[in-house]
């Protein structure tokens, strides 16, 4: 674990929190789809295990996490002030592939966040992408805010919202698929379990070429303590934190 000092916090919308950390070795070397394994404060062991997060970009030395609160772990670590010292292991895990010559981007909710680090590491490539993201509620649009500078970026809400696209991303996202067919473009994903899932549906026998981010509780976030196992296509088992987080979509079961 390296110690790692809080130097920009800022609230996104009611359930979000962005905090930016100053350690050069993990923005030196952070790759998009990775993450870091992040204790609240130093040298206190409530919680006992640290909470996995994906990198949302990084800047100079530093890196920054967005998260959503959703239990005592993050509450704690939304707790965090600038200058505030945590307690961070990575960066860590297999991220995503960048050969890709053109990329269609689909996230629901936090799974924004390893994405907008993949569409900027393709904007630094000038590899063209196309950007889906999606919301439940209006009070989570604050999240489209970390979006800025990216271009080609599609929105929607699944509540009535005047400027958006009204359901699910995957309902946005069926709406463009001549356009994304047409090309020869890698899909690229992270949301919750049950889009993931649907993803099968949309890009079934394209599972090749469709890379997902999976979410699943970790203990150690290096193949130590076999508590983030899911199964594997053809039996067996992939371990979230050494094997992905990034997976074909040809590779495991959803
Ligand atoms: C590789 C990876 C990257 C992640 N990146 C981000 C990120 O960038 N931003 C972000 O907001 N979250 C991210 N998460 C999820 C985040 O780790 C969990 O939300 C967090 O660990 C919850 O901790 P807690 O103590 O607040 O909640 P807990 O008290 O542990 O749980 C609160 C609620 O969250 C659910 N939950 C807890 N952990 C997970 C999980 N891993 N997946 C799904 N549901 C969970 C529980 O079932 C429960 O309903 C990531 C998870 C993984 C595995
Ligand atoms: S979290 Fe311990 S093996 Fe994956």
């Amino acid at each position: 674990m390296k110690l790692s000092r809080v130097r920009r916090k800022e609230r996104i919308g009611e359930r979000f929190v962005l905090l930016e950390l100053e350690e050069s070795g993990i923005a030196a070397q952070a790759k998009p789809g990775q993450f870091v394994m992040v204790r609240p404060f130093q040298e206190v062991f409530d919680p006992l295990l640290a909470r996995p997060f994906a990198v949302l970009r990084t800047q100079g030395d530093s890196f920054t996490l967005l998260f959503e609160v959703t239990g005592r772990g993050t509450a704690l670590l939304a707790r965090a002030e600038p200058g505030d010292v945590l307690s961070v292991l990575g960066p860590l895990g297999r991220g995503f592939s960048l050969d890709a010559s053109s990329g269609v981007l689909i996230a629901g909710g936090r799974g924004i966040v390893p994405l907008v680090f993949l569409a900027l590491e393709f904007l630094k490539r000038t590899i063209p992408s196309l950007f889906f993201v999606g919301v439940r509620e209006r009070k989570e649009l604050a999240l489209l805010r970390v979006l800025e500078g990216i271009p080609e970026v599609f929105w929607s809400c699944e509540e009535k919202v005047a400027g958006g696209f009204c359901g699910t991303v995957l309902d946005l996202v069926r709406r463009h698929l001549d356009a994304v067919f047409k090309s020869d473009a890698k899909v690229y994903a992270c949301g919750p379990e049950g889009m993931l899932r649907k993803l099968k549906e949309i890009f079934s026998g394209r599972e090749e070429k469709v890379e997902v981010s999976l979410e699943t509780r970790m203990g150690c976030g290096f193949g130590v303590c076999l508590g983030c196992a899911v199964p594997k296509k053809g039996g067996g088992y992939w371990h979230v934190c050494s094997d992905g987080p990034v997976f074909k979509l040809s590779e495991v079961m959803l």
